[in-house]
């Protein structure tokens, strides 16, 4: 490939927050990415249904079309880019993309968890390369780094902040006492949050990246469906503050681990050699751990690996230029690598298409996780033994106790228990029988907890 050679011309469908970014990035550092991919990346079409927003990004730079068809069939357009989200016209335009032959970059972690089994056989079926690179972590080069840097290794588990909008809540509720929903506006308003965003709070963002993930760690189809997902909106401003007591910091945080240590008595396993966790959900974190500290819309993925130990990326997550680093990246690695033999290519999901994996998706109730439960119990005697004899006689073992003074003239209080590890079925059965007690005065919080170590 020569920089002599006619620039790859690129039809960008959808031109909002990272649309308008990928825009940018490309006409301010277009000279330097020439240099690297080869050729000069062009953006040929845009496509947006707001004409007059769409020409004051873009100008006369670019023929904008309110027909996305038109684009995606266009012979002259190489390369499109999908930046439009959702599942519904995002899948039809991509896989119309694949069909007539084109190369596809999105940003789409939606389409991609839910659609990704349909879309990457329909690209290797096609001999075309659908690069996702921007779908997690934003402008983190995650992908890139489970599926080459780290292709040496066993991966054992990934453990990740990937929702930049719920980290940012999280962060200024524990650092200001702000309040949930403005913080949750200020995010909308700095462009991290989803079209709607109950899927940042409620966990599914996260869960749709970690199932990307999942499926690039361990080499199995993306199952979405099967993950656990829970979000922020019950998380109580009493249980951050008893955290931060205890050392320890809530994150959302997305956990994808290989389990080759299924316990025989657990029901349901004796037939399995092995599982996969996949689960979202606000969890405490020592707060000595470096991802305890990432905080804004900063997004941290660990990944710990049999060679290489645990390694760390860290960066933004969300935003218009960031998220435009990894697109243009794909832009640059498609340009690179578009004449190459298909066969010879990164394959999507890391592992050889035929070479997937049918290793179970774990249930809940077979996850392992040490455990924080916040319970309002009365004050009085034997309520303490009476708690530890239910988690003794579940196996459960207790890390600590943080048991608050009644306030003056209240006879209840709050008791903060810390458990070890144990298998989540056993603790459901533990929190029902305690929360029959009469002592038991309010339902029972409980907050997965993690060591990351
Ligand atoms: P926006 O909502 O800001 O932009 C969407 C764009 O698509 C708009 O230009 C919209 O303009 C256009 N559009 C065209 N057709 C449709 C349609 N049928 N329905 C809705 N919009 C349409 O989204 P973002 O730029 O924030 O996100 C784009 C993608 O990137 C999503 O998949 C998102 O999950 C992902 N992403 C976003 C990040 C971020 O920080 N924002 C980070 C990482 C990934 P018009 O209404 O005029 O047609
Ligand atoms: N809504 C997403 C977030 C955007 O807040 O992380 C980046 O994928």
């Amino acid at each position: 490939m020569t920089s002599s050679m006619k620039p790859i011309r690129i039809g960008l469908l959808g031109l909002g927050t990272v649309g308008a970014g990928v825009f940018h990035v490309l006409a301010r550092n277009g000279e330097e990415i020439r240099r690297r991919a080869g050729r000069a990346i062009e953006i040929a079409a845009v496509h947006r249904r707001d004409l007059a927003a769409a020409r004051a990004i873009v100008g006369s730079k670019a023929r904008i079309d309110a027909d996305a068809m038109a684009i995606v069939h266009d012979p002259s357009i190489e390369i499109v880019v999908e930046l439009i989200g959702g599942t519904d016209v995002a899948r039809r335009l991509v896989l119309a993309a694949i069909a007539a032959g084109k190369h596809v970059v999105t940003a789409n972690k939606a389409l991609l968890a839910v659609h990704g089994t349909e879309i990457f056989e329909a690209a290797r079926s096609r001999g075309v390369m659908v690069a996702f690179e921007a779908a997690v972590a934003g402008g983190v080069p995650i992908i890139k780094a489970l599926r080459e840097g780290l292709s040496a290794n066993r991966i054992a588990w990934v453990a990740g902040i990937i929702n930049g909008t719920t980290n940012f809540i999280l962060s200024e509720m524990r650092s200001k006492g702000s309040d949930f929903g403005t913080v949750l506006k200020e995010a909308q308003r700095l462009g991290y949050a989803e079209a709607d965003p109950t899927f940042d709070i409620e966990g599914i963002d996260a869960a749709h990246k970690l199932t990307i993930m999942s499926a690039i760690a361990f080499g199995v189809p993306v199952q979405f469906a099967k993950a656990t997902i829970e979000g922020i909106s019950a998380l109580q401003a009493a249980d951050i503050r008893y955290a931060e007591q205890l050392g320890y910091r809530i994150k959302l945080l997305g956990i994808t681990k290989r389990r080759d240590d299924l316990e025989a008595s657990t029901p349901g396993v004796h037939d399995r050699t092995g599982g996969i966790e996949l689960r979202v959900h606000p969890t405490l974190v020592p707060a000595t751990r470096l991802i305890a500290n990432v905080e804004g819309a900063m997004n941290a993925v660990v990944v710990n690996g049999d060679a290489v130990g645990t390694t760390l990326y860290y960066g933004k997550g969300a935003g218009a230029e960031p998220t435009a680093s990894a697109v243009v990246a794909d832009l640059i690695d498609v340009t690179r690598l578009h004449t190459a033999d298909p066969d010879h290519r990164v394959p999507h999901l890391a592992f050889q298409p035929g070479s997937l994996a049918d290793t179970p998706i774990l249930p809940i109730e077979q996850v392992v996780t040490a455990f924080y439960l916040r319970l309002r119990v009365a004050d009085e005697k034997g309520v303490l033994a009476s708690l530890t004899r239910i988690l003794a006689d579940n196996d459960i073992s207790i890390d600590a106790i943080l048991q608050r003074e009644s306030a003056e003239g209240e006879n209840q209080t709050d008791l903060i228990i810390l458990t070890h590890d144990t298998v989540e079925g056993r603790m459901r059965q533990a929190i029902a029988q305690m929360q029959a007690l009469k002592t038991v005065l309010a339902p029972i919080v409980r907050i997965r907890k993690e060591e990351l170590s």
